[in-house]
């Protein structure tokens, strides 16, 4: 048995949590500065890591009440070492490095997408490899074959924009607010996806690569021309059709992915994985193909740290620990070994 505590500070939340054996969540301790950063329309990397500092301490102690534990019952302390912002993410680090200095109990590294992955194992541990992971969220859109935990090989990645930045920077032009993604799902279901003709990058022959950014520029170039010409925009319409141009190449991108990689099952992870039309979309194809489909609740989509102690567990039974040297990489990329 292995109670595990997590650490998760690469964005905007500040998170602690207590999971045992990979599985039972006892606490997931979410604080989220979105209100703070909301007045830029994106998240302050400065603001961030003070705020990170404030909070660490009481999210720490909040994650062991809620668990009804002490300090002197943790196994391990992880954290996500990177990717993400480097002084956001050195509070989480520094905090674990402190507990497990201070309780002389191991410190795990967790790579911040391999924590995005391991939300689906914290639902469903035994998933059947090899998997298809597509990992989307605000900074990232990799697609990933899984062939055991701790065996990553990325197979396509965004080229220039990552989903979420594109849901946010469109939902930012069209006037909605930050961060973007849930407003535009949100107005996008009252809305036809065909009714805005809009560009899918299927880039060469045969790629599994992404890229968001021309589709990005049509949905805002639409816009500043309707505004030039005082045309009336159906928000509705221009969502729904953006969101169908995303989701349309996700789909089709991780199809073919499971076919070249003879992967049965397809996991769904990071932010945007809570897209309620990417995950009707993917139930659709997955159900025609008799591929199986996993993707985590809503809450464990977004940044949280019981994803980072799911992953850490399986590390941990690995004996893959860290020393006390371990520092934040901002760029860490997910088939590096982060130690
Ligand atoms: O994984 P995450 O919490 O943070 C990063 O690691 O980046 O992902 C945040 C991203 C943001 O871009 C946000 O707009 C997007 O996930 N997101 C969504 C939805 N919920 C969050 N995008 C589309 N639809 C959603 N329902
Ligand atoms: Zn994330």
């Amino acid at each position: 048995m292995a109670l595990i505590m997590a650490i998760e500070t690469s964005c905007d939340e500040t998170s602690a949590a207590v999971v045992r054996d990979g599985v039972d969540i006892l606490s997931n301790i979410i604080s989220s500065q979105i209100d703070i950063h909301k007045k830029f329309g994106g998240v302050v990397p400065e603001v961030a890591s003070r705020k990170h500092l404030e909070l660490i301490n009481g999210v720490i102690q909040e994650a062991l009440d809620t668990a009804g534990v002490g300090f002197s019952s943790l196994d391990a302390v992880a954290a996500a070492s990177g990717p993400g912002l480097v002084g956001a993410l050195l509070v989480g680090v520094s905090a674990a490095k402190a507990m497990a200095y201070a309780l002389d109990i191991p410190l795990i590294a967790v790579n911040h997408l391999e924590g995005h992955i391991h939300a689906n194992f914290l639902v469903e541990p035994r998933l059947e490899f090899p998997l298809i992971c597509l990992v989307v969220s605000g900074g990232h859109t990799d697609l990933v074959v899984m062939s055991g935990h701790g065996s990553y090989r990325v197979v396509g990645r965004t080229r220039d924009d990552a989903a979420g930045e594109a849901f946010d920077k469109v939902a930012r032009t069209m006037g909605l607010g930050y961060p973007g993604g849930p407003l535009v799902d949100r107005l996008a279901a009252s809305g036809n996806g065909s009714a805005v003709p809009l560009p899918r990058a299927y880039l060469e022959e045969g790629s599994l690569d992404f890229s968001f950014s021309g589709l990005k520029s049509a949905v805002i170039n639409y816009l500043h021309r309707a505004r030039q010409r005082v045309e009336e925009t159906n928000l509705a319409d221009l969502a729904a059709s953006f969101q169908q141009a995303v989701v349309d190449v996700l789909v089709n991108k991780t199809l073919e992915a499971a076919e070249l990689y003879k992967a049965r099952t397809i996991l769904l992870a990071g932010g945007v994985a809570a897209n309620s039309f990417l995950r009707s979309s993917m139930t659709a194809a997955a159900s025609k193909y008799g591929l199986r489909l996993a993707y985590p609740p809503g809450i464990l989509c977004t940044d949280n740290a019981a994803m980072i102690a799911c992953a850490a567990y399986y590390r941990y039974l690995r004996g893959d620990f860290s020393d006390l040297t371990l520092n934040a990489v901002p760029g860490l990329e997910l088939d590096e070994h982060n130690c």
